[in-house]
């Protein structure tokens, strides 16, 4: 992994509100002895520690893992952003973080200010990319504008119930993956008669045809959030292969759907 272009897993590891010590440490060393190789934290989800035992204790190859985290919106001041990566970074353990997203454009978020910080870090070694998360696609143009660095990855809830085509559109134009948070919206994808029927035919479950879809979108990947045997089960979901007349029926199912709070969102003032 190195140079501008970052290779992210079609499924890797989310661990919003997985802030057990124990379970946390434990759900990270087993998913990266099962194979996965992205794991996706943030500051602000109080378990970067846990996350960062868990990747000691696998002890797979720290260059073959991507750890990816966030700078919470409240800390995105030029001065706070450089100070959170590094606090980061020592909790996760690490030297360097693969990937780190300003978490929200929002609270103390300013393009020049936060961005330059971001820059920074880049030319340091502290991170080795950028990434974004729930932008606009103009807040998106704004910071490529400003930033030096590319843009490596944004990251947007989408699923099944929430499609996403225009920031997916913009992704490949752009070149930067498309990280989908909540890509099984949280469980709701489990009671969509279309995911249900797709299951029963690939002797599936609803969690691994929306995983399948999001993985068979060109520059897309997914972070479930897994515990226990949903581990296993997310990851094979990239080895399931559904047929173009599945593929159109997921995508009859657009409902707009959102699982993630989005009242203080740019797009929705
Ligand atoms: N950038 C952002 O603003 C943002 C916002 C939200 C989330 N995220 C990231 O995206 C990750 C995923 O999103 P999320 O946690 O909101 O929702 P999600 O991954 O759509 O859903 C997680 C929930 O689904 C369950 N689950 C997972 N796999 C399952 C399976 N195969 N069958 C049945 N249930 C299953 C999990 O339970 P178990 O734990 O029991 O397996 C958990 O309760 C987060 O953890 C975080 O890393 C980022």
């Amino acid at each position: 992994m190195s140079g501008d272009v970052i290779e992210l897993p079609d499924v890797g590891l989310g661990t919003y509100r997985n802030t057990d010590p124990r379970e946390c440490t434990e759900t990270v060393r087993t998913a990266l002895e099962l194979g996965y190789r992205h794991v996706d934290t943030a500051e602000g989800y109080h378990n970067e520690e846990y996350v960062g035992d868990g990747l000691a204790a696998a002890e797979i190859p720290r260059d073959e893992v991507v750890v990816a985290t966030k700078v919470s919106a409240d800390n995105l001041a030029y001065d706070d952003v450089h100070e959170h990566a590094r606090a980061s970074a020592e909790r996760l353990g690490v030297d360097a973080i693969d990937l780190l997203y300003v978490h929200w454009p929002l609270g103390a978020y300013d393009p020049e200010d936060t961005l330059r910080a971001f820059d920074e870090l880049r030319d340091e070694g502290l991170i080795r990319h950028v990434g974004l998360s729930n932008f606009t696609p103009d807040l998106l143009d704004e910071a490529r504008e400003r930033l030096d660095a590319p843009i490596a990855a944004h990251q947007v809830e989408m699923h099944p119930l929430l499609q996403q085509e225009d920031l997916v559109a913009y992704a490949r134009e752009h070149d930067h993956a498309l990280v989908a948070y909540s890509p099984i919206a949280r469980g709701k994808v489990f009671d969509v008669p279309a995911l249900q029927r797709i299951a029963e035919k690939h002797d599936a479950t609803p969690a691994q045809v929306s995983l399948a879809w999001l993985a068979g979108k060109e520059g897309v990947v997914a972070v479930p959030k897994a515990t226990g045997d949903h581990l296993a089960e997310n990851l094979a979901a990239a080895d399931l292969e559904l047929d173009p007349e599945d593929v159109a029926d997921v995508e009859a199912i657009d409902r707009e759907e959102r699982v993630v709070d989005i009242a203080r969102a740019p797009w929705n003032r």
